[in-house]
């Protein structure tokens, strides 16, 4: 079956599958946590070489404070707990976002995961935190802006290339599938600049129930779709078993 390479996922539905059974939204995202752990252990056995997860929107600092806190909590004891694991399976760990906005203590275990996992070679998981696309593109337009206005690049310089190249995605092809879970059919803010040509995927199932055997629907339907970027069929014929 034809995996994609690069799989990018909106975790969505925590909340309402905690309020389904009279639980605190927290008891969700503990079990969402679970969700994670067996979708990257799947993506890493199937051979998805890029995973990309929505763990926390710009927007979603807005939320409760009670929330926000429980939210971080949980994200530092993921990542103490995982970065054995992540070792032993040749994993990657990379984040992109506005980082600094993150408590510090979390700020901390993000960095001393970053760094011990940079040599690993099998998958680059990246969790998308305190993210916003919108953002993230007006960050490199800056960034472009300030090397123009310093004479160091020329405004003729700037293409589709320089731009990915300055996005927080730098050195991530762009996604193959993107799945949103929850039923919720919209991107939300999710790389918009690098979803152009993703095939997208939504499922009923809220992120909590969203199983292995799940991610292998998806994964069917994906295997189903032909992808043309813009061209005809005869045309991409050949790209088809890739
Ligand atoms: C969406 O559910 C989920 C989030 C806002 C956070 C996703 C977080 C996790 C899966 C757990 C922490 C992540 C890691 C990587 C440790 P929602 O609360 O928006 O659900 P709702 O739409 O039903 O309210």
């Amino acid at each position: 079956m034809r995996i994609p390479s690069h799989l990018a996922i909106i975790m969505d539905g925590n909340g309402r599958w905690a309020e389904q059974r009279q639980l605190p939204r927290i008891a969700g995202h503990h079990r969402g946590v679970e969700s994670v752990q067996e979708i990257v252990a799947e993506c890493r056995t199937l051979g998805v070489r890029y995973l990309t997860l929505y763990a926390f929107s710009s927007e979603n600092w807005g939320r409760p404070e009670d929330e926000v806190n429980a939210l971080m909590g949980l994200l530092g004891r993921y990542l103490e707990s995982e970065l054995d694991t992540m070792c032993a399976r040749n994993i990657r760990f990379q984040v992109i976002g506005e980082i600094d906005r993150l408590p510090a203590e979390v700020g901390q275990v993000l960095r001393r995961t970053v760094a011990q996992t940079a040599n690993n070679k099998e998958m680059v998981l990246t969790l998308a935190l305190s993210y916003g696309a919108r953002n993230e593109m007006v960050r490199a337009i800056r960034e472009l802006a300030r090397q123009v206005a310093d004479g160091r690049l020329a405004a003729e310089a700037i293409d589709d290339d320089l731009l990915s190249r300055t996005l927080d995605t730098a050195g991530l092809p762009d996604p193959d599938l993107l799945i949103r879970t929850s039923g919720e059919m919209r991107i939300s803010n999710f790389l918009l600049w690098q979803l152009a040509y993703t095939e997208l995927y939504f499922t009923e199932d809220l992120w909590p129930d969203f199983s292995r055997q799940k991610l292998h629907q998806a994964f069917a339907e994906y295997a189903r779709r032909q992808r043309r970027f813009g061209l005809i069929a005869a045309q991409v014929k050949g790209e088809e078993n890739h």
